[in-house]
């Protein structure tokens, strides 16, 4: 196996966290450089088990400093870069969306202007290197729900079983789906996307993007979905539904999207999109009660005693109604699936939750508590 250095961005997050792991564990020969600016979201908590390991180092720093980004680039002779690095939170994006302009925008379009120098700078030039960019199916925008009562019940999705149906409208996002992005975070994924393919079609830099659906296990920062809820479950907090609860998302375990990455990085082709998700449609309401049923299974409460924590609140503004990914592109030509069905893998990650309270209590102290306060004082 050819030795490589490689850059991943947003490594203390909690995609990037386990797609580090998987490379340190994966490629003892490589480099493994995670670059990031702990913001709120990044905790090097979830990255204990591979500190102190020899072939990982990681850096403070914050993508939109381009003078930093470039001489780690020169110094330590960096051949690829998984970019993950993200403002990722569509509820924050509706607050605040400069924040998600500067980072995922100008931060990608840094990134790819300090690579685009070093590899230049090479003889080799872009010879057996590459950029990948870790992009969301939000950029497609989102998708009718036709058959609002399901095609399917929802636990016959089977994820890992190669039936690809439909289980709540007409179409799919593939990757030729035009993009429409809807919130202050989907279009600031959407131009970065943009970014990264200018920089393949004019100076010729090897790239390579994915866009993947909503992932869920262990790690998440509780601002999403399932770590929200199954927090506030265990601690009999209301769950606030937005709207009524019919909005569809495509949930993938994030181990699956990691093994997806390494996949994609070492044998995807150049300049190519893939679609990564698991056909595996849930309605938001129909989530929150199996998080209910299976965290008072788990700490051996009554089942269903907690459903009438369901609290239906205001609607998230522009709120997207469907996503859903057709992943088929990458299963035929890369031979990736997901091995998790998604009854195993929410029992795994609730349980992970419950069992990493440590974690949970401290990624929900101070200024994070304050914030979710505000966030729901209104409704
Ligand atoms: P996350 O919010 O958990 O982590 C983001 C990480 O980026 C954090 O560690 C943070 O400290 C770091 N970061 C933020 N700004 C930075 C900056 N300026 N410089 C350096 N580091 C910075 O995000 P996530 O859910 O792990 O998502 C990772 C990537 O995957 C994002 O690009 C996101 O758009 C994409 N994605 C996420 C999902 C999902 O369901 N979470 C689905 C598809 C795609
Ligand atoms: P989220 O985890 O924020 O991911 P995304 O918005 O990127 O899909 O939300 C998943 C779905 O759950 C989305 O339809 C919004 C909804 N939701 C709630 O109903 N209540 C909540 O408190 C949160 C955070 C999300």
């Amino acid at each position: 196996m050819d030795k490589k250095t490689i850059i991943i961005t947003g490594g203390a997050g909690f995609i990037g966290s386990h797609v580090v792991r998987l490379f340190v564990d994966k490629y003892p020969d490589y480099k493994v450089i995670n670059v990031d600016k702990l913001t709120y979201a990044g905790n090097l908590a979830n990255l204990k088990d591979v500190e102190g390991r020899p072939n990982y180092r990681f850096v403070k720093a914050d993508i939109c400093d381009f003078e930093a980004m470039h001489s780690l680039m020169e110094a330590e002779h960096v051949d690829g870069i998984i970019h993950l690095a993200a403002e990722s939170h569509v509820d924050r994006s509706i607050r605040d969306p400069f924040i998600f302009a500067k980072t995922n925008v100008l931060g990608t379009l840094s990134l790819l202007q300090a690579a685009k120098l070093y590899w230049e700078s090479l003889p080799e030039k872009y010879e057996g290197k590459r950029f990948y960019h870790i992009s969301t199916d939000e950029v497609y925008g989102a998708l009718e729900l036709t058959h609002p009562e399901g095609i399917e019940p929802p636990f016959t999705t089977k994820a890992s079983s190669g039936e690809h149906h439909l289980a709540y409208g007409d179409t799919f996002f593939y990757e030729t789906t035009k993009y429409s992005p809807h919130s202050p975070y989907s279009a600031s994924k959407a131009s970065s996307d943009h970014f990264v393919r200018a920089f393949h079609d004019t100076y010729g830099m090897p790239v390579v993007v994915t866009n993947c659906s909503n992932n869920y296990g262990p790690y998440q920062f509780p601002e999403k979905l399932i770590p929200l809820f199954i927090n506030n479950i265990r601690h009999r907090r209301p769950l606030p539904v937005y709207g009524k609860g019919q909005n569809v998302r495509d949930w993938l375990y994030v181990e699956d999207h990691a093994r997806a990455i390494d996949l994609i990085f070492h044998k995807g082709k150049d300049a190519e999109t893939y679609n990564i998700g698991g056909f595996n449609e849930w309605k938001n309401i129909d989530i929150v009660r199996v998080l209910v049923r299976t965290v008072d299974r788990q700490l051996g409460r009554p089942e269903d005693e907690d459903m009438d924590l369901i609290t239906f609140v205001k609607d998230r503004s522009g709120h997207d109604m469907r996503y859903a990914i057709d992943s088929t592109k990458l299963q035929r030509e890369l031979g990736w699936e997901p091995s998790l069905q998604f009854e195993e893998g929410i029992e795994k990650t609730v349980r992970w939750y419950l069992e990493n309270q440590e974690w949970m209590d401290h990624v929900t102290s101070g200024e994070y508590m304050k914030y979710y306060d505000e966030m729901y004082k209104d409704r």
